[in-house]
Parts: C-alpha cells; sequence; structure tokens
C-alpha cells in the first residue's frame, strides 16, 4: 500500500501512525489536524524513530486536509475524548460535527479510500460516515471489536498464565457498556478456555472487558486508552493493506446478518484489500442472541439522536 492518511494527530492517532510506519504497513503515513504545528511535530518525532527501526515509511503531518489526497485508507480519530464518569455516548453531539466535517473532506479529496472510523461514539460515528458517504458498507469500518477483543484477551492471559498469543478471543456488538464478549467461542490454542477458567470468574472477565477504557480512563485521569486502540488500529489497516482476510471483530454496517439492518455494530468481520469481504454470522445461544439485541437497541437508540443529513451532502 503507498499511503494511509490519519485525521487527528492526537494520542490515538500518533500512536496508530508509530506503528504503521514501524511495521512498514504503507510507504507513506500522513497526520492531518486542525491544530497548528501539531501534526508536524508528531510526524517529525516519529521519523527520528527510524533509524532505530530501520523503517523508510515517509511519516508527514499536515493541517491541510488535501493532504490526505491519494489515500488508500483513511483512519479518522479526530473529536473530543470523554472524561472520567462520562460515557462514550455524551460525546456524540460534539463529535458528530466533527465527523461531518472530516467526512466531506474525504469526499473531496480521498473519494476511493476504505475509511476507518476510531471516534466515538465509534458504532454511530461509522453509521454516520456510511450514511454521509453514501458508499457501500465495503469501504467503511470502524475499530472498536479489535481491541476490545485484545483486553480480553489480555485479562485471559493475565488469569491463566498461558501466552497472549495462543488467545483468541471474540467480542460482539456496540463499543460500549452493552458490548458481548462471547466467552463460548474463546479459546486457548484451540480449547475452549473454560476448561482453565470457571463461570464465574469468566464473567468477571466479561464485565472487565466492558469496563477496559473506563478502568484506564479511571486510572489515567487526564487520559483515556491509546496504546492498545492505535495497534488495534493498525492491526485493521495491516489486514487491508496486505490482503490478508484476516477475521477480525470490526464494526460494521448491518444488511440484515443477526436479524439487524440499518445499524452499525461489531461482529465478526473479513477484512482484505477491498476492506470488508463479509460478516461472519455466529451460531449465538439465546442469551448471547438477546445481549446482541439489547447492545444493538442501544446503538439504535443513539442513531436517532442523529442530525438529518442534508440531501445535498450525501455521496
Ligand atoms: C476505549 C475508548 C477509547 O475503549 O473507547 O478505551
Amino acid at each position: 500500500m503507498q499511503k494511509v492518511a490519519i485525521i487527528g494527530a492526537g494520542r490515538v492517532g500518533e500512536t496508530a501512525a508509530q506503528i504503521l510506519a514501524e511495521q512498514e504497513t504503507s510507504r507513506e503515513v500522513v497526520l492531518i489536524d486542525i491544530r497548528e504545528d501539531a501534526p508536524q511535530g508528531v510526524a517529525l518525532d516519529i521519523a527520528q524513530m527510524a533509524p532505530f527501526f530501520h523503517f523508510d515509511t515517509r511519516v508527514t503531518g499536515s493541517n491541510d486536509p488535501s493532504a490526505m489526497a491519494g489515500a488508500e485508507v483513511v483512519v479518522v480519530t479526530a473529536g473530543v475524548a470523554r472524561k472520567p464518569g462520562m460515557s462514550r455516548s455524551d460525546v456524540l453531539e460534539v463529535n458528530v460535527g466533527v465527523i461531518d466535517g472530516v467526512v466531506d473532506d474525504i469526499l473531496q479529496y480521498a473519494p476511493d479510500a476504505i475509511v476507518i472510523m476510531v471516534t466515538n461514539p465509534v458504532d454511530v460515528l461509522t453509521y454516520r460516515a456510511w450514511q454521509r458517504t453514501g458508499w457501500p458498507r465495503e469501504r467503511v469500518l470502524g475499530q472498536a471489536g479489535v481491541l476490545d477483543a485484545s483486553r480480553m484477551a489480555a485479562f485471559i492471559a493475565m488469569e491463566t498464565g498461558f501466552s497472549s498469543r495462543d488467545i483468541t478471543t471474540i467480542v460482539l456488538g456496540g463499543h460500549g457498556d452493552s458490548m458481548v464478549p462471547v466467552a463460548r467461542f474463546c479459546t486457548i490454542n484451540g480449547l475452549p478456555v473454560s476448561q482453565f477458567i470457571d463461570d464465574q470468574r469468566m464473567a468477571e472477565i466479561v464485565q472487565r472487558t466492558r469496563d477496559g477504557g473506563a478502568e484506564i480512563l479511571a486510572l489515567r485521569k487526564n487520559s483515556s486508552a491509546y496504546i492498545a486502540p492505535g495497534a488495534s488500529i493498525a492491526a485493521m489497516v495491516d489486514a487491508i493493506s496486505r490482503h490478508r482476510n484476516r477475521l477480525l471483530p470490526c464494526v460494521a454496517l448491518l444488511n440484515g446478518e443477526y436479524g439487524q439492518r440499518d445499524v452499525a455494530m461489531g461482529v465478526p468481520c473479513v477484512l482484505s484489500r477491498a476492506g470488508l469481504r463479509r460478516v461472519i454470522e455466529l451460531d449465538l445461544n439465546d442469551v448471547e442472541a438477546a445481549a446482541f439485541r439489547a447492545s444493538a437497541g442501544g446503538v439504535l437508540e443513539d442513531i436517532a439522536r442523529l442530525p438529518a443529513v442534508p440531501a445535498d451532502r450525501t455521496g
């Protein structure tokens, strides 16, 4: 891949840029931010790390949205983060205004890109980006489940002592209090996790996964998580860039899968060069399916709060 653009050079954006540069996922990474000089500073800092890691990725920063021209993937991290005690939905009103402007820039400068939405509330804003671009769902995804699943895997590794590389987890639903970590599908190198963790302890891990972002925010106080979120973005971009056909939980527009449509939320997705190749439907039991429906209900409530898209603004 030639070029990735990251809109928003805050901590999540800069961490993703750093990892993508280090892994040479694309030839070029451009960070774009409205804050004067900020993206240029971040880009220089990352470029100066190159001698340690021997990467040739060209990293630049710009305040001009036209710098995204030619990007095959545009990652959107711009917007405000929640403060301790706030839910992700509490930042919807302000962030929808930010995202609408970013989407209009993408329509103008990177009309063929694949968009990865990261800004919260990510499910709703992925929906918004899809709605405002008018693009096929293949090219409008959101990052949440990769992070939530990595949190769950980390907790299972801490609990069992097994290497996290052998741990596979899956988290469905909205990226909020109602997310649905599906313990039944979690394995340790193919073995069901229930062989190593009892139901009660697993229920605690599921809850800690749901609260994973809030736990870090409460501890850091002045910052949401950004290191694992940055790595999660990099994993999605890598899957697309290297045409890997990876099966990753991502926010996607549902088109009847899981009995839902006209909503975006976390489901297992196959990612390749074209973006979303397909959504995989899991055979959920009654309890899991009810949790998924409840999560969809929460996302739909937030979608109902979105302002209308002016008819002349859809792509
Ligand atoms: C988190 C926020 C960034 O989960 O959504 O950490």
